[in-house]
């Protein structure tokens, strides 16, 4: 395997020069959204696949551990159709077990190469324990797993910033690596370390109670040195500068948004001067048409539901003039062929300005598909979304502080 430059202070697996015989925990994600209730090759499958197969080429015994779903959810299901879309992808076999099956002889009988998936490791009752790190290494089936292990490898960022027993559990027990997946997404965010100034955060879509500490912490930290707000959380930026909405205030007062109204206060205090917010929204009028709305025409009596024109154009400028753009959460309802236009012509623009992109995980794949792009037109498009959004907010993240340092 050729080594390649890192800039993490964390081992990763290309600092390891011979992985033939070695019996390796691989930390995946391979959470997917089901379609018409089946699981089908996703960005995360396809991702952790090509780490699949790069370990048991170089002859590793890769045991694959992943959860689906959560425990009473639609799309907590058994990972045996993911053993069956990796085994396609790579072309390579790979077994599966159930958990009430004899994993534990099956893993001893493993051969250089060969490839093992256990089933949703959310069916381990001390999974989802709270629990530190030392208490899940002692959890009953990291104990029965660990001794068979000569090093652990987490791939998925998506999951570091819980404590779980498969997160957690077993790096105190042998060697632990930042695996490809991993690999990437933290190179990418070291990126921002890298360049002083030009840095801007695009935020928009609706978990306005994740984003608030997440621009905080970003101007803050001078993770970024601009930002452009749309979305829900834009409105409620004009909201805090004392806007009047009209009749989306009913919706803003049912969804407890207004609470976080102070908080969106104090940004504005410390940082109003690098941020810059809607002057124009979209609303559909009475003849269900999109329709512009100045923010100085405001109120309306009709709902709000993308960024307007001089908005899209006022974006632009800034990703024109930055380095770096971070782009996390929807300018509007990308849903809705009306309320497409914001999210689309700001990622186009981010696409295609040249400058280095990075877009937040959770849905957007699915935003991109809709817009007609492709995740190869950025730069980099973390396979993480709420993990992402702690990493950038400075909060430590339990998945990643067990990691060993090189
Ligand atoms: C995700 O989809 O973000 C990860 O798989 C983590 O899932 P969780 O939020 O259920 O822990």
């Amino acid at each position: 395997m050729v080594k390649q430059v890192s800039l993490l202070t964390m081992k990763t697996i290309y600092d390891e020069k011979n992985l033939k015989g070695k019996t390796i925990f691989l930390r995946a994600d391979l959470n997917s959204s089901l379609i018409e209730g089946r699981v089908v090759i996703s960005p995360r499958i396809r991702e952790h696949a090509k780490t699949i197969y790069l370990l048991s080429e170089e002859g590793a015994k890769t045991i694959v551990l992943s959860h689906q779903g959560r425990p009473g959810d639609h799309n907590f299901v058994s990972l045996d159709r993911h053993a069956k879309l990796i085994k396609k992808l790579i072309g390579k076999d790979v077994k599966f077990f159930k958990w009430d099956e004899n994993y534990v002889e099956e893993i001893k009988k493993l051969k250089d190469g060969e490839i093992l998936l256990l089933d949703n490791v959310r069916m381990q009752p001390e999974e989802l324990e709270n629990k530190t790190p030392e208490e899940h290494a002692k959890d009953k089936f990291i104990m029965e797993l660990a001794p068979l292990g000569k090093m652990f490898v987490q791939d998925a960022l998506s999951v570091c910033h819980r404590s779980q027993a498969s997160v957690t559990g077993f790096a105190s027990h042998m060697p632990s690596f930042v695996g490809p997946c991993l690999k990437k997404d933290l190179d990418a965010l070291a990126k921002l370390k890298e360049v002083e100034d030009h840095k801007l955060v695009v935020l928009g879509g609706a978990k306005v109670e994740d984003s608030i500490p997440l621009l905080k912490c970003m101007l803050d930290q001078k993770m970024a040195s601009q930002a452009c707000v749309g979305g829900l959380f834009g409105e409620l930026f004009l909201v805090a500068k004392g806007v009047k909405f009209g009749k989306k205030e009913a919706f803003f007062e049912e969804k407890g948004f207004m609470e976080l109204i102070p908080k969106i206060k104090e940004i504005l205090t410390s940082h109003g001067d690098k941020i810059t917010l809607p002057v124009d929204l979209a609303i559909l009028n009475g003849n269900g048409r999109r329709k512009k709305i100045k923010v100085g025409e405001l109120p309306s009596e009709f709902d709000t539901f993308d960024i307007g024109w001089d908005t899209i154009e006022l974006f632009k400028e800034k990703i024109k003039e930055s380095e770096i753009t971070i782009f996390n959460g929807p300018m509007g309802r990308y849903e809705s062929s009306k309320f497409r236009l914001g999210t689309k012509k700001i990622l186009e623009c981010i696409a295609f300005n040249r400058t280095f992109s990075i877009l937040g995980g959770g849905d957007t794949e699915k935003a991109l598909k809709m817009i007609g792009l492709e995740p190869s037109d950025f730069d980099h498009v973390s396979l993480a979304g709420k993990a992402l959004l702690q990493y950038l907010s400075g909060k430590k993240l339990p998945g990643l502080e067990v990691l060993e340092s090189g």
